[in-house]
């Protein structure tokens, strides 16, 4: 537990019997019934061993990259362990608040972490980060912060001889993904991490996959065990790779930014709390309600499920993280948020 944070705490930890989950940012009423149909049909090639090379095709044709430069993976967590398993840092360095799992594996596999701590509304300069890191993470929109950085900000953090890993697992929860990295090959060291837990719905599938220069891929290759990626994930990656499942993911998108400017709105009529960070993009916001480190338990003991934000790096316990729902939940939330308050 580096510095009192439990770095292995997660929103699932949060929800309960009775409760309405608004600590677990997966997309409500995922994954859809035509994917649990494909996933279903899927199911008749167990016997075989996964064979990988259509959804790593999928993949490259989705982000118009090269096979080569494409890796299936049993969700972003399995690539923040093979990066720390396969890389030899010799100054690491996570920018925070941000998803704990990366800065996990970097210490599980013996490395030091230097964290870079973002404050006030969370912009991220390039300055921040020290010059001498060889191996930089940063997401992108981040959890919990749900700030989205400028692509331009985030390129500029690229350089020879360090790797650059971009954790862009919420990166579909953006209408258009205009801050996405993905199909960029013109930046030295980049490792895009894209996830397919959070919009579609397959949290328990494991599955996602890394977009990187092909000697990176060949390294995380080489560290990655044997078929951990089964035959209904790849399936998965397969079917959420079309063009058609990709339009999909963008309509809920707009329709996510359109629940959360009503979230916005509603909570700017609450006194005493505010929204951290400017423009939030993601599916979830990060709330501080300033002098009060009592409003997880109050709420929770009201019947709602929301995520502590005291176990983030960067965080403490006037933070709460909560997703972004229907309308008709957040207005729920938001009365008995004023009630606590
Ligand atoms: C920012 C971020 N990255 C990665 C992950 C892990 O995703 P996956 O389920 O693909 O391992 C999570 C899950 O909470 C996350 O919030």
């Amino acid at each position: 537990m580096p510095d009192g944070h439990d770095l292995a705490h997660h929103g699932d930890a949060e929800v309960g019997p009775g409760l309405v989950d608004l600590a677990v940012n997966v997309r409500a009423g995922t994954p859809p019934a035509w994917l649990t149909e494909r996933l279903t049909a899927s199911l008749a090639a167990l016997a075989a061993y996964p064979d990988a090379t259509a959804a790593r095709d999928a993949i490259a044709a989705a982000h118009g990259r090269d096979r080569a430069e494409v890796w299936p993976v049993a969700g972003a967590a399995e690539a923040f362990v093979l990066l720390a398993r396969a890389l030899r840092p010799r100054r690491a360095v996570v920018v925070h608040p941000q998803f704990t799992e990366p800065e996990a594996a970097l210490r599980a596999a013996g490395h030091a972490v230097e964290r870079v701590v973002l404050g006030g509304d969370l912009t991220l300069h390039p300055g921040d980060v020290p010059e001498e890191a060889d191996l930089v993470v940063v997401g992108n929109p981040t959890n919990p912060t749900s700030v989205l950085h400028p692509a331009a900000t985030i390129a500029a953090l690229a350089r020879p001889g360090r790797v650059l890993v971009v954790d862009e697992a919420f990166a579909d929860t953006v209408p258009g993904e205009p801050e996405s990295l993905a199909g960029r090959t013109d930046l030295p060291g980049l490792v895009v991490l894209r996830s397919l837990t959070k919009t579609w719905g397959l949290a328990g599938l494991r599955v996602g996959y890394v977009l990187a220069p092909a000697e990176l891929i060949t390294t995380l290759a080489a560290a990655a065990p044997p078929w951990s990626v089964s035959t209904p994930a790849l399936e998965a990656i397969r079917a959420c790779t079309t063009t058609a499942a990709r339009e999909e993911a963008d309509r809920a998108a707009s329709a996510l930014r359109e629940d959360r400017d009503h979230l916005l709105a509603a909570l700017a009529t609450v006194d005493g709390v505010e929204v951290r960070g400017t423009a939030p993009a993601a599916s979830f916001l990060l709330l501080r309600t300033p002098g009060r480190t009592d409003v997880r338990d109050a709420l929770r003991d009201r019947g709602w499920a929301v995520r502590r934000g005291d176990t983030f790096p960067g965080l403490d316990a006037e933070h709460v993280r909560v997703a972004v729902r229907d309308r008709r939940t957040m207005d729920a939330f938001v009365e008995v948020l004023r009630e606590v308050l």
